[in-house]
Parts: structure tokens; sequence; C-alpha cells
């Protein structure tokens, strides 16, 4: 039994998997859902970008967490449970309850199981006597934090990392009001978002002399072959990092090297030589605009931290 469940579940990822891309590559601009970049292989990759020389996002936020921990930690008060948006490694967390006064409980939000395994297992590694909740809930949705949160004195949402910078600006207001709603009323949150700068720097950070992101970009096009039965040509698409100047965003395409065409699901899709496919953007924040969107989704803007080059920006809101 578990195991023909355990199939249904695999092909019925593999259907949704299919449906996105016949739907996206059906498109003027060719497009692919960036939450299929994350399987395991993808989530590999997207580990080693975080250490990459030129991806300077992950250690920046970590190092305005450690310098400014004690900022932090006095805006925010005693007895806060932390509700962390996609807890990643944990790392960010174990540095931010380090410097929090007293938290009450950890509680890291994921959709994939084995995600919020290692997180909560980090956490609870460095703090033993704390409260380890994980919940296993799609974000992006309206979640129910039900009693696992009882006994706190405030809640304080925490979504680093710049994921904020992932959605569309009208889907991150969206997001920041959802996130409003599953939280309790006064609740505070703790948001990283990556700010304009230089363009070659933005470009370099998402085009790595290493190839390890153009790695991270094609496995999209292995995983349609291997599990939506396409038959791209690897060799013949190259990864690119554009800034997109009017959006204020990096976008990350598969460019086709020649013309060419390729089949999915029983359907042919053409390229001329030069098209691309859109996979992925990173939306880049100036201040005022970052503290505007929030205010539009119901979050007062209080304090914000940056680096003393302001690559990035840590903020605090209050709903
Ligand atoms: N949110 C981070 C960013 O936009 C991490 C990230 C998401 C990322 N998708 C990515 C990094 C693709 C590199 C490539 O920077």
């Amino acid at each position: 039994m578990s195991i023909a469940f355990a199939q249904d579940a695999v092909s019925a990822q593999a259907a949704a998997l299919q449906a996105d891309a016949l739907a996206g590559l059906s498109g003027a601009q060719k497009t692919l859902p960036c939450k299929w970049l994350y399987d395991s292989e993808g989530s590999r990759l997207f580990e080693a970008i975080t250490r990459l020389p030129e991806y300077y996002p992950t250690r920046t936020e970590m190092r305005i967490l450690e310098e400014s921990g004690g900022e932090i930690a006095e805006a925010i008060g005693t007895g806060a449970a932390v509700i962390e948006f996609g807890p990643g490694d944990g790392a960010k967390a174990v540095q931010l309850l380090g410097a929090l006064e007293a938290p009450a409980a950890y509680l890291p939000v994921d959709i994939a199981p084995e995600w919020l395994e290692a997180a909560a297992a980090r956490v609870s590694a460095a703090f033993p006597a704390l409260r380890v909740r994980p919940v296993v809930a799609d974000f992006t949705l309206p979640f129910e934090l039900a009693g696992r949160a009882a006994g706190s004195r405030t809640h304080l949402g925490f979504f680093p990392g710049s994921t904020i910078g992932n959605f569309e600006p009208r889907d991150a207001v969206a997001f920041l009001r959802r996130a409003r709603a599953s939280l309790r009323p006064g609740a505070r949150m703790l948001l990283g978002a990556d700010l304009v700068k230089d363009t070659a720097v933005l470009e370099a950070a998402y085009d790595d002399a290493a190839g390890v992101t153009a790695a991270f970009d094609l496995n999209l096009l292995s995983r349609l072959n291997r599990e939506a039965g396409a038959d791209f040509d690897l060799g013949a698409f190259r990864h690119e990092a554009r800034w997109n100047p009017e959006l204020e965003r990096i976008e990350m395409h598969l460019v086709a090297q020649r013309a060419q065409s390729v089949e999915l699901g029983g359907r042919r899709f053409r390229f001329a030589a030069g098209e691309s496919i859109h996979t992925e953007s990173s939306h880049k924040y100036r201040p005022e605009r970052l503290s505007a969107l929030a205010a539009s989704a119901g979050w007062q803007p209080r304090r914000m931290w940056t680096d003393p080059e302001a690559l990035f920006s840590v903020w605090l809101l209050e709903a």
C-alpha cells in the first residue's frame, strides 16, 4: 500500500511538472516555474551557490545578523516565538536565536519535510532547552499555527535570504498580507531584502565563474528530460543572468544556442537561435520601495539594518 501511494505521489508530481512546462513553453516569452529548480540535485547546487565568492547575499545577511544582533534583540524584547518561513539549513535561525533574549519557541515552516527536519535538528542541537515545533505547510498559502506558539509573549516572523525578491512585487504584497494573518495581532517580522547595486556585482552573483549557478539553472532541463519525458539537448542551452533595469531585477534565462525544436509530452516546441526560457527573477529593492511595499501589506517598517557597503538590508516590520 505504501509503495503504491509513493508511486502515485511521484506520478502526480511528474504530471504537475509536465503541465507547468507545457503551459510555460507555450507563451511568447517561454518560462518555467522556479519552484521546479529545487529537486535534491537543485537543493545541493543551491547550497553550493550560497558559499560562492560572487554570491554576497548569504554571508552579508549573516554578518548583519551577527553585528546588529544586540540591537535587533533589544528591539524585539524577551519571550518571542520565532516563526521562520523557509528555514533552509537553520544557520540563520541559530544566529538570530542566539542573539535574542529568552526566545519562547522556534517554529520553522516549510513544504519540504526534509528541510524542516534538518533546520529543526540544527536549532535543537544549538539550544537543547528551546521548544522547537516544525510546521509542514506551503507558506505562500494561509496556514494555521494553532497552539504551537502558546506561551510566547510575541510572534516574530523571520523571512531571510531575500526570498521576498523571488516573488513578483504584487505576489510579495500578497505574501506579506497572508503572513500577517497567520501571525498574532501586533506581531513583528524580520525580513531580509537584497538592495539595488552595481550591475556587474549583481550579474556575477547570478552567473559565477565556476559555473555553479549555470549548473543549477540547467538542472531544470535535465529534470524535464528525466521526469517529464522531454528531449532537451543540454549542450544547446546556455545560462545567462540579465539585469532588467525597468523592473529592477536579475532574471535567469536559458538561451538556445541555435535554432532547434524540443519534444515534451507529445508536443514540439520551436526555439529560434538566441530565444530564451525565463527561469527565475530576483528583485532588488531600494529602501524606500521596500518600505512602501511592506506598508501596502499592513506592515509598518520600524528599523532597518545594513552592512557597511549597503549591499543587503534586514528590516524589522510591525503589524
Ligand atoms: N532568494 C535568493 C536570491 O534571489 C536565493 C535564490 C533563489 C537564488 N533562487 C536563486 C540564487 C537562483 C541564485 C540562483 O538571490
